[in-house]
């Protein structure tokens, strides 16, 4: 057997690993063990590479490897649960822009042959591969700065921006013909390269930061693309695999986060949503009723079905762990609790099922949003802990609602629903929510953490 066979084969190993791995991603029972699965395909097609070519200068990639993972292994540890939106959005860009790398060290070794030779789709492979690989790596790092606030996450916006964007956009494109009609000229390669960069961070600087995480999963399909179209040029098909499974479930989950918030992909990327922000879902100021920690526990004490819907406010206060604890006195006395989960409850997909697994809360326990809705004229209690948009009814009942069509968690169909949360601010959409109003709602205002930890201290005092 010799080692090119060996390394092929490796590779297509290491292509199923990644293909299982991403399956067992789908469900949070066996997400850990798809991620380890994958974990070990990307071992093996590292070790295969190393083995397969006859490089000399290991010793670098050595030195880069520590470097390199010593740095991901500081920054994944350091990162809270908030910040991983931001962490993915640096993380693709880094990929982005070692592909740019790696298909820029093969141009310059082919400038270097006693001949250039370069087939025409290598060189086409090259212009997209520097291209989408350029504007990935530019648009992550802005997406980065708007999500840890490092710059403005308003969409900015300047005088003749479209006009510019179209003059990059052609610029990209005429140099790249130019390049294709003389591949060995590396000032087009320079110019399209410059310009991807450029285009990379007018591309995202007009989207708002709050829609930075469905930026982020377009920019990690786009990784993907990069990542295929390098496997072109450097005639790698385990790249071409990888990538392609990369770019087909960036875009796939691009789709599902809009479609439950009820946008298109285009108006995340392109804007509008900003204009629609400020309206209010409910056009006369109505009371609202706040009950006390204590009327809370007495009216629970009672109840025999609890569902707790999380949102984003959960999160910010951390108070999964309080969750669970209140989960366990309430399933003590005898209740049975379920938590429902929003698709785009929190700010990244499976915000709600990380946290809740985070605090070893039973999967099982996890009802997703289609799930729970038809049975939530049964539930004696809803807990809405931190959530507003995901729970709001002006999404299946004001058509002037910007985020009317959007699934909701329909926690006003339950008997009696609490509300925890700080004030009456809005959320994400910027709208108020009627729910709050509804009679059959109390209010309980305080960070979630603190309330929840006096719910569950209530219930062990009695
Ligand atoms: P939001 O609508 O964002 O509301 C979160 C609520 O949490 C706020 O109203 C806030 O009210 C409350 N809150 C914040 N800190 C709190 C604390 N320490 N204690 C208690 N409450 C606190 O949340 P949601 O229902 O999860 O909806 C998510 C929104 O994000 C949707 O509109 C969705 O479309 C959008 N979005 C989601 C994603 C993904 S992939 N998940 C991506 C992009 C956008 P107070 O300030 O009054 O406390």
């Amino acid at each position: 057997m010799n080692l090119s066979f060996l390394v092929q084969l490796t590779y297509i190993v290491a292509s199923v690993l990644f293909a299982f791995g991403l399956k067992l991603l789908a469900s949070p029972v066996s997400a850990r063990r798809g991620n380890q699965l994958s974990a070990l395909g990307m071992l093996l097609a590292v070790i295969a590479t190393l083995a397969g070519h006859h490089m000399i200068g290991y010793q670098w990639i050595l030195l880069g490897l520590v470097i390199g993972s010593a740095l991901g292994a500081f920054v994944a540890v350091k990162a809270a649960m908030t910040q991983m939106p931001e962490m993915v959005a640096l993380l693709h860009g880094c990929g982005a822009l070692g592909s740019v790398c790696v298909d820029w060290v093969h141009y310059l070794k082919l400038q270097h042959q006693p001949v250039f030779v370069i087939g025409s789709v290598e060189a086409f492979m090259l212009f997209l591969s520097i291209v989408i690989g350029g504007l990935t790596f530019t648009g992550s790092l802005i997406a980065w700065g708007k999500l840890s606030e490092r710059i403005p996450g308003r969409p900015i916006l300047f005088p003749w921006q479209q006009i510019v964007n179209l003059l990059l956009a052609g610029g990209i494109l005429l140099s790249g013909v130019l390049f294709l009609l003389q591949p060995a000229r590396i000032d087009f390669f320079y110019i399209f390269l410059t310009l991807s960069f450029i285009f990379g961070i007018l591309l995202v600087i007009p989207i708002g930061g709050a829609d930075m995480p469905v930026v982020i999963s377009v920019l990690n399909s786009y990784s993907g693309v990069v990542a295929c179209t390098t496997g072109f040029v450097i005639n790698n098909t385990l790249l071409i695999v990888v990538g392609a499974l990369v770019g087909a479930n960036g875009i796939i989950l691009s789709v599902i986060m809009c479609k439950a918030m009820n946008r298109s992909l285009t108006n995340v990327l392109f804007g509008g949503f900003g204009a629609a922000k400020k309206k209010s879902g409910v056009g006369v100021k109505k009371e609202v009723h706040s009950a006390s920690v204590e009327d809370a526990a007495l009216i629970l004490e009672a109840a025999h079905s609890v569902v707790v819907a999380p949102g984003y406010g959960l999160a910010v206060a951390q108070a999964q762990h309080a969750v669970r604890e209140l989960s366990q006195e309430l399933e003590k006395n005898g209740a049975e609790v379920r938590y429902a989960i929003h698709p785009v409850a929190g700010r990244m997909p499976g915000h709600m099922n990380v946290l809740l697994a985070e605090a070893n809360i039973p999967y099982d326990q996890l009802v997703e949003m289609e799930h729970i809705n038809p049975i939530m004229d049964t539930v004696d209690v809803c807990i809405v802990i931190g959530a507003n948009d995901t729970v709001n009814p002006a999404a299946l009942n004001d058509k002037s609602s910007p985020i009317y069509g959007m699934p909701i968690i329909e926690t006003f169909r339950a008997k009696t629903v609490f509300v925890i949360k700080r004030s009456m601010a809005a959320g994400f959409a910027g709208i108020d929510n009627e729910l709050f109003y509804n009679d059959n709602t109390l209010m309980i205002f305080g960070d979630a953490k603190d309330i929840v930890q006096k719910l569950a201290a209530e219930f062990k005092n009695k």
